[in-house]
């Protein structure tokens, strides 16, 4: 594939991310610290966010940039985070070509309809993808303004705050498509994959070309690194997951493999660096080996699994992401903090280690814990 390099402003390019605890551990570099950042920091444990959500929908605070990058900025500010990930999400990409869907507060992505069968597949894949790119000035709009405040910012590592972008991958997507909305064992999309493979096939090529270019957008916009979720991919058997999934995944992030960077190593010689990619899914123990052959930098992994099994799973020489139980949150302080211990003398397992949690921040956590979090983070894991 030709490559593209980043323009010369973009945070990796000038200097300002390329060099930052996180983006060195997602290339297997150790710095002063292990990183720390939270899957949904960005949302309603904060109360600030809750204040600024007043009156205005999900999908609407998404595509207003100067809310969704006040959001993003909200708990980089306040917890001292070494990264913000993009307010945003992952059906983002489907309203903005057209398709009808609203994220309902408690459930979360609801479509006017399901796209189960090939008729409704064939409908949905009629748009062109590329319209994306016509679309997305609110993203791209709302990630310039975010890293304009994020270059500024010194979180203690002596370099600015990087952007995390990110979009879904196309089986967490489908799975909320086939369905028509949230699903527990995501049954349609599971049946259709099987039913008539030429439709679901179809369904994940379109998905893979629009959440890549969703992921590609906010790269080109200042984001130094990217990660797709394949939340729901632990439904599925390992031979499904390689033989009707794995494909589109890599279709996905093929949109953003050919975007690097130039710059100098530690000895001062001219590299060319590539943007770096984590893959997370949640209950995807068996599969982690096989999100990590689709061409990934990084695995996120959930808390099923300890880090230290994941490190033999993946292979040697990846970098991990994770994996607090986030219910760990709710405990008492001994209880968390010797928790935060132990998940951080298992990352040491890996070549380098991302702290996060094994899923999101739950709503009703107390921001506090995730900032002390934080602290333990930077003191114990140097
Ligand atoms: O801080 C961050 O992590 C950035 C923002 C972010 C959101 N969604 C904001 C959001 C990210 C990375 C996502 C990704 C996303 N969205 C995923 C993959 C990550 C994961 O959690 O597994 C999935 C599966 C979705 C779909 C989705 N959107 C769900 C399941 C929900 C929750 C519904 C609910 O109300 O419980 C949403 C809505 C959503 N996305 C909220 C936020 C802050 C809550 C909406 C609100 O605040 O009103």
């Amino acid at each position: 594939m030709s490559r593209v390099i980043l323009s010369p402003q973009h945070p990796l390019s000038a200097g300002l991310t390329g060099d930052s605890r996180l983006v060195r551990a997602y290339r297997g570099e150790r710095s002063d610290t292990t990183p720390v950042w939270f899957m949904r920091q960005a949302g309603r444990s904060l109360p600030e966010y809750r204040d600024l959500r007043v009156g205005t929908r999900m999908l609407d605070a998404c595509l207003d940039p100067a809310m969704a990058s006040e959001i993003t900025l909200q708990p980089v500010r306040r917890h001292k985070v070494d990264a913000g990930i993009f307010f945003s999400d992952i059906v983002v990409p489907l309203k903005l070509v057209g398709v009808d869907v609203e994220i309902q507060p408690g459930r979360g992505p609801v479509f006017g309809r399901g796209y189960s069968d090939a008729a409704a597949v064939a409908e949905l894949t009629s748009i062109d993808p590329a319209r994306l790119d016509e679309a997305s000035g609110p993203i791209t709009e709302a990630v310039e303004r975010t890293i304009a405040e994020l270059d500024e910012t010194d979180n203690g590592s002596g370099t600015a705050t990087p952007l995390i972008g990110f979009a879904g991958a196309p089986f967490t997507l489908a799975a909320y498509l086939a369905e028509g909305g949230p699903s527990k064992d995501h049954l349609a999309a599971r049946t259709l994959m099987h039913a008539d493979p030429g439709a679901w096939r179809a369904l994940m090529d379109w998905t893979a070309e629009l959440t890549g270019r969703f992921l590609r957008t906010q790269v080109l916009a200042g984001a130094s690194a990217a990660q797709l979720f394949d939340s729901w991919a632990g439904a599925l058997s390992l031979a499904d997951y390689q033989a009707h999934v794995a494909p589109a995944s890599a279709k996905a992030l093929s949109f953003v493999h050919d975007l690097e960077y130039e710059t100098a190593d530690a000895s001062g010689a001219a590299v060319t660096r590539s943007v770096p990619v984590v893959h997370f899914g949640v209950g995807t123990g068996e599969l982690l080996g096989a999100m990590h052959r689709i061409g990934v930098d990084v695995v996120g992994v959930d808390y099923r699994i300890p880090l230290d099994v994941a490190a033999l799973r993946v292979g040697a020489g990846v970098p991990l992401q994770g994996n607090l139980d986030p219910a760990l949150l709710a405990a008492p302080w001994p209880v968390l903090e010797a928790a935060v211990l132990d998940v951080l003398s298992r990352g040491r397992s890996a070549p380098a280690h991302v702290f996060n949690l094994g899923h999101g921040v739950p709503p009703e956590t107390d921001p506090t814990a995730l900032t002390r979090v934080v602290g333990l983070v930077h003191e114990a894991g140097a």
